[in-house]
C-alpha cells in the first residue's frame, strides 16, 4: 500500500505505522480481557476462561465484567433480584416490534430496538460511571425479552414471560424455546450458559472496538451499543454462529461433510467457524464448548450436527491447517437446543452485551478520542472544472 503514495500525500509510512484492518495494531489499554495464545490463555479480569467455564455461571461472569469483581452470595442475590425488576420492555419497544416488517432479520430488528431502548430509558440523559452500570444491568435484563418479543411477534405467537426463579440461561432457553424444568431442558441451559461465559468478551474485536470507537466521542452507552450490534452482524464477526448452522444444514450428513470442504475450498469458498484474526493456532474456548456439544448429542441423542462438525473439523485441518473458532461447536450445540437459527447473533449480544458495556465504561473512564489517520491514495491536487465547461 506504501507504494499507492501520491506527491501530495501529507502522511507517509516512512513516518507513520500502517497495518490493514489494524492487524497486530495496540488501539487502546484494557483491565478486561487478555487475549495470550501462550500459557495465561484467555482471561476475564485476570480469571482463566476454563475456571469460569467450568465452575461459574453466566450471571457471575457478568457481574464480574461490570463491576469488577466476583460476587459475594449476598451480590449474587441483590443482582438477581435487580436483573428481576429491570426485566420489562417499555411500551414503545412493544409498538416498534408491532410494525417490524415481516421477516426482518432479528439483528435488524434489535439494531433500531436498541435505539428505542436508549430513547425510552429512565437515566437516558444521565452519561455518569453510575448510570451507565444501572443501565448495563438494564440491558443485560431487557435483551433476551426483546429478541424472544421479536421472534415472537414474526411469527404471530403470543409473548412468553420471564421467570424469576430460573436462571439467565434456563431463562433464555424456556424465552427462545418454549422448553424449562425437565433434565434435557437443564442440561440445554447448562451449555447455554456456558456459550454464554464463552461469548461475554474478547478484548478488541471489530464490535467491541466500534463500541469504544462510538463512547470515545463521549456520547451515550446505548448509542456505542447500536454501533456494536450493527457491526457484530457481519459473518466475519458474529454473523458467524448463524452461518455455521447454514453450512450445516447444506451439508446434510457426516457422510458428505468431507467432500462438501474439497469441493468448497476448491471454489474459493470461505468455511464459517474457522479461522481468527488474533489466534491463528486454536481457540481455547472452541474446544471447552466442543466437549460441552458432544455432551447434549448423546443427551439429545442426536449425532447428527456433532458428526458433521467433527468431519468437518478434520477436513479443514486436513486441507488448510486451520481450527475452528468459539462459533463452529457452538451452531452445533444450539442446532440440538432448536434454537431458530435467525437468533444465535441475537444470542451473542445477550452475552456480549457484558463485555461491550464494561469497554464503554472503561473507555470513558479515561477518553481520549479516536481519531486515526487514513493513508490517502486518491489524485494529486487537480483544478475545478466548472460544470458548464465539463465534457
Ligand atoms: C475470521 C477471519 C475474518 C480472520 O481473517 P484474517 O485474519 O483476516 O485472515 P485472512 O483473511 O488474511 O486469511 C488468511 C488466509 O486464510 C484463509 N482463510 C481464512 N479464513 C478462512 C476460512 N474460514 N475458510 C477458508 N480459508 C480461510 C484465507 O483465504 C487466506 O488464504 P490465502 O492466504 O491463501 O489467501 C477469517 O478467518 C474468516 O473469514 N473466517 C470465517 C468467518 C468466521 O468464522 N468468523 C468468526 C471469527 S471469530
Amino acid at each position: 500500500m506504501g507504494t499507492a503514495m501520491s506527491e501530495s500525500s501529507t502522511l507517509d509510512t516512512r513516518h507513520h505505522s500502517y497495518s490493514p484492518g489494524l492487524e497486530g495494531v495496540i488501539a487502546g489499554e484494557s483491565a478486561l480481557c487478555l487475549v495470550d495464545e501462550g500459557e495465561a490463555g484467555l482471561l476475564y479480569r485476570g480469571y482463566g476462561i476454563a475456571d469460569l467455564a467450568d465452575h461459574s455461571t453466566f450471571e457471575e461472569v457478568a457481574y464480574l465484567l461490570l463491576f469488577g469483581h466476583l460476587p459475594t452470595p449476598q451480590e449474587m442475590k441483590a443482582f438477581a433480584v435487580q436483573m428481576t425488576e429491570q426485566s420489562l420492555l417499555p411500551r414503545p419497544v412493544e409498538a416498534f416490534l408491532d410494525v417490524v416488517p415481516k421477516g426482518s432479520h432479528p439483528m435488524d430488528v434489535l439494531r433500531t430496538g436498541m435505539s428505542i431502548l436508549g430513547m425510552t430509558d429512565p437515566e437516558a440523559g444521565d452519561n455518569s460511571a453510575e448510570a451507565k452500570v444501572r443501565k448495563s444491568v438494564r440491558l443485560l435484563a431487557q435483551i433476551p425479552l426483546f429478541i424472544s418479543a421479536a421472534d415472537r411477534f414474526d411469527r404471530g405467537d403470543p409473548l412468553r414471560p420471564r421467570h424469576s426463579d430460573l436462571s439467565f440461561a434456563e431463562n433464555l432457553l424456556y424465552l427462545l424455546t418454549g422448553q424449562k424444568g425437565d433434565d434435557r431442558a437443564k442440561a440445554m441451559a447448562r451449555v447455554l450458559d456456558v456459550s454464554l461465559i464463552l461469548y461475554a468478551e474478547h478484548e478488541f474485536n471489530a464490535s467491541t472496538f466500534s463500541a469504544r470507537v462510538t463512547a470515545s466521542t463521549m456520547t451515550d452507552l446505548h448509542s456505542a451499543i447500536t454501533s456494536a450490534i450493527g457491526t457484530l452482524k457481519g459473518p466475519l464477526h458474529g454473523g458467524a454462529n448463524e452461518a455455521v448452522a447454514q453450512m450445516f444444514l447444506e451439508i446434510g450428513s457426516p457422510a458428505k461433510a468431507e467432500r462438501w470442504v474439497r469441493e468448497s475450498l476448491a471454489s474459493k469458498r470461505r468455511i464459517m467457524g474457522f479461522g481468527h484474526r488474533v489466534l491463528k493456532n486454536g481457540d481455547a474456548r472452541s474446544a471447552i464448548i466442543q466437549r460441552h456439544a458432544a455432551t447434549l448429542s448423546q443427551i439429545c441423542g442426536d449425532h447428527r450436527w456433532y458428526e458433521i462438525a467433527t468431519t468437518v473439523e478434520q477436513a479443514m485441518r486436513d486441507a488448510k491447517g486451520m481450527y475452528p473458532n468459539l462459533d463452529f461447536y457452538t451452531a452445533a450445540a444450539y442446532l440440538l437446543m432448536g434454537i431458530p437459527r435467525t437468533l444465535y447473533t441475537p444470542l451473542f449480544v445477550c452475552s456480549r452485551i457484558t463485555g461491550w458495556c464494561a469497554h464503554v465504561i472503561e473507555q470513558q473512564s479515561h477518553n481520549r478520542l479516536m481519531r486515526p489517520r487514513a493513508l490517502y491514495t486518491g489524485p494529486s491536487k487537480r483544478a475545478y472544472v466548472p460544470l458548464d465547461r465539463r465534457t
